[in-house]
């Protein structure tokens, strides 16, 4: 709709009030014709499209949100956005309601699998490529859910009690940062924010997400989200999905009673007229570019980026037929991995996938042996039948690899879960095998953090598939076999037990989730209470060996400085390495983390090859929030840089004075 045809339109009170409230479950209203209705569907992992009898029509499971991120590769989360949207253009979609950037409170959090990260650095910089990629191809998304829904427990109505700097230092940021690719739309998210909903939380919408964050676009509520048409109206919700009757009623009585005005109403109205401008100028321009098969090698891909080696004693891997014998592979999931959690973030495929034993079979050549263990099943109750099956097969093979992980029974939208080791006959399966032969590895394919204590030191290799989506097989295989080395790391902490976290049980206490672990979450949270951990944020082994070397940093402005650094692959097998940037602020007059993530690079680097990495920090990279001056500030002294290849290998260390004028400093 252009200037003109905007001035044209002329909607009537009953128009205007139905444009706030939605047509349906997930369509704009469309006015009696004068509007287009924008269509928003579903989800982060891969379009999820219901039909009329609530089935879900197929599309490219790409790896989930959580899996991404493991990638640590800006590329394959803007890749991730540009295939998801294909999709979307194919099947008629406007807006993808994607990504979420909630931030990993906990390891119980249900949905975890369909975001980021515990770093909100790390989970906003990976969110804006994602962003970029969907809205490159017309397609827009909707940012969320704005904000502090950490956990699936009783989410409609508890309340987040969080004190204000771990609010602005952890639990805004990946929305700020992600801001910055302009999603079409934020969505509020159910909870409570300190006591007021989201969906009519001023604070946070008009002053923090409008007037400070400076995002000027639709808000659009999370799916029943709205408890008073007239406190969202105020607060800024634009559109309150779904429709319902009752929605229109009681927006129109708060109108009749005067609770809401016509401007309150226009200016909602304008922002959704232009949302629909932007539906209608993409219409004219976007186009699928990737057939189905190069969606599905962008799935692969990704996966390959993923995949993270845990654990590799003795070199087990890569497998070779002659290091490696008789290779048995056992376990359901080898043949029917979970493409995600459960709810509205699970996408459908009909992809088929290949056999694992196959696929390993043919890369290893005619030499080699792998069998697979008939129907080993080590989910449903009848596992016990089968565990036998798979220990027998364990003696006459000389390596075992054991396929495992939880799935969309376990990790959902809607509730979280009460542990985080696998289910038990899985565990009994591992130890088992294990008691039989000495070359176990075992494949994990879950959306969170798994508590592998049970089992670790009784296996030689680990790998964390994830949920890798539909070329999970593709990409595990090529992984498991060498054709590429893992590349992936931790986008969050592997404890090495519930026990270990803040959040032990996350049942909750009744309304209120008290943050009382402040700043203090996943790797900041460890580190604060010097806790051993399984694997740390930022873990991931490699089959190449890297140097790191040659730290440099040059101060280049009041508070930005660029850091360099060397990493040198000194193996003998190329491959990719994420190097990753830590800020630690030596003396501060506040509680700090011990170190925080603030750069992250991920390159590709051959056997004998040398790469110089350069980082820029500016002023975010020191500052914490300061709930006096109620901005950024960086206090004068001595900061810490750290380079490591995880939060808790740390490579090479720098120091640095910030000595800012009198004026930029606090007044004692
Ligand atoms: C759900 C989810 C949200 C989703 C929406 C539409 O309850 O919280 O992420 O986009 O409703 O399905």
């Amino acid at each position: 709709m252009n200037k003109e045809n905007k001035k044209q339109i002329s909607l009537t009170l009953e128009e205007k009030l139905k444009l706030l409230t939605g047509k349906d479950g997930w369509r704009t209203y469309g006015a009696n014709g004068k509007l287009k209705e924008v269509f928003m569907l579903d989800g982060p992992n891969g379009l999820r499209m219901m039909t009329d009898d609530g089935q879900t029509k197929k599309a490219t499971a790409m790896p989930n949100i959580s899996i991404i991120a493991n990638s640590w590769s800006k590329e394959a989360a803007r890749l991730a956005g540009e295939t998801i949207a294909d999709d979307c253009i194919e099947k008629g979609a406007d807006i993808l309601l994607a990504p979420g950037v909630n931030m990993k409170r906990t390891p119980l959090c249900g949905r975890n699998f369909e975001y980021f990260s515990e770093d909100p650095y790390l989970a906003g910089t990976l969110a804006k490529e994602y962003i970029d990629g969907v809205q490159s191809k017309g397609i827009g998304t909707s940012l969320k859910h704005f904000c502090a829904n950490n956990r699936e427990y009783d989410r409609f109505s508890v309340s987040s009690e969080i004190e204000e700097r771990a609010l602005r230092e952890i639990y805004l940021p990946a929305f700020e940062i992600a801001l910055k690719a302009n999603p079409w739309m934020v969505m509020c998210s159910y909870n409570r924010i300190n006591g007021v909903y989201a969906s009519e939380n001023k604070y946070l919408l008009e002053d923090v997400l409008r007037g400070e964050f400076g995002f000027n676009d639709v808000i659009v509520s999370d799916w029943w989200a709205v408890h008073s048409q007239f406190r969202r109206v105020k607060a800024g919700v634009d559109i309150e999905m779904p429709f319902t009757d009752k929605s229109y009623d009681d927006l129109k009585t708060a109108y009749d009673k005067g609770l809401i005005t016509d401007e309150e109403i226009d200016v909602c109205v304008e922002r959704i007229l232009k949302l629909i401008e932007k539906v209608e100028n993409a219409d004219k321009v976007k186009k699928v570019e990737k057939t189905t098969e190069e969606r599905h090698q962008a799935a692969v891909q990704i996966a390959k980026e993923s995949i993270v080696l845990l654990k590799n004693e003795d070199n087990v891997l890569p497998l070779n037929a002659e290091k490696s014998g008789r290779i048995l592979i056992s376990g359901t999931f080898a043949n029917d991995p979970p493409m995600g959690g459960g709810g509205s973030a699970l996408a459908e495929t009909d992809f088929k996938q290949e056999r694992l034993e196959n696929l390993i079979s043919e890369k290893l050549g005619d030499s080699a042996v792998v069998d697979i263990t008939a129907n080993t099943q080590f989910t449903g109750d009848g596992c016990n039948n089968y565990i036998g099956n798979a220990i027998e097969a364990a003696y006459s093979h000389d390596t075992v690899i054991v396929c495992v992980g939880t799935g969309k029974w376990i990790e959902s939208e809607g509730k979280d879960r009460t542990d985080i080791k696998l289910p038990f006959v899985q565990e009994e399966a591992i130890l088992k095998i294990a008691k039989v032969n000495p070359n176990v590895i075992v494949v994990v394919y879950a959306g969170g953090a798994i508590d592998m204590s049970a089992w670790i030191d009784k296996v030689k290799g680990v790998v964390f598939v994830g949920f890798a989506g539909e070329g999970v097989n593709e990409a595990l295989s090529s992984i498991l076999c060498g054709e590429v080395s893992p590349s992936g790391k931790l986008s969050e902490t592997f404890p090495l037990s519930l026990d270990d976290t803040f959040v032990k049980n996350n049942v909750g206490d009744g309304f209120v989730d008290l943050y009382n672990d402040g700043l203090f979450i996943g790797y900041r949270y460890y580190d604060h209470e010097n806790k051993e951990v399984l694997f740390p944020f930022g873990h991931g082994l490699s089959y190449a060996k890297f140097d790191y070397s040659n730290l440099k940093i040059e101060k280049t402005g009041d508070i930005e400085y660029e850091i360099s650094y060397t990493v040198k692959n000194i193996g003998n097998i190329s491959a990719k390495e994420v190097s990753q940037v830590y800020v630690k602020d030596e003396c501060s007059f506040v509680v700090r983390p011990e170190k925080e993530l603030k750069g992250y690079s991920k390159d590709f680097i051959k056997p004998g090859e040398e790469k110089q990495i350069k980082i820029k920090l500016c002023k975010r990279a020191f500052a914490y929030y300061s709930t006096i001056l109620k901005d950024w500030h960086v206090e004068n002294g001595i900061f810490e840089i750290l380079v490591g290849s995880s939060s808790r290998d740390i490579k090479l260390k720098g120091k640095i004075e910030i000595n800012l004028p009198e004026e930029m400093q606090f007044t004692r």
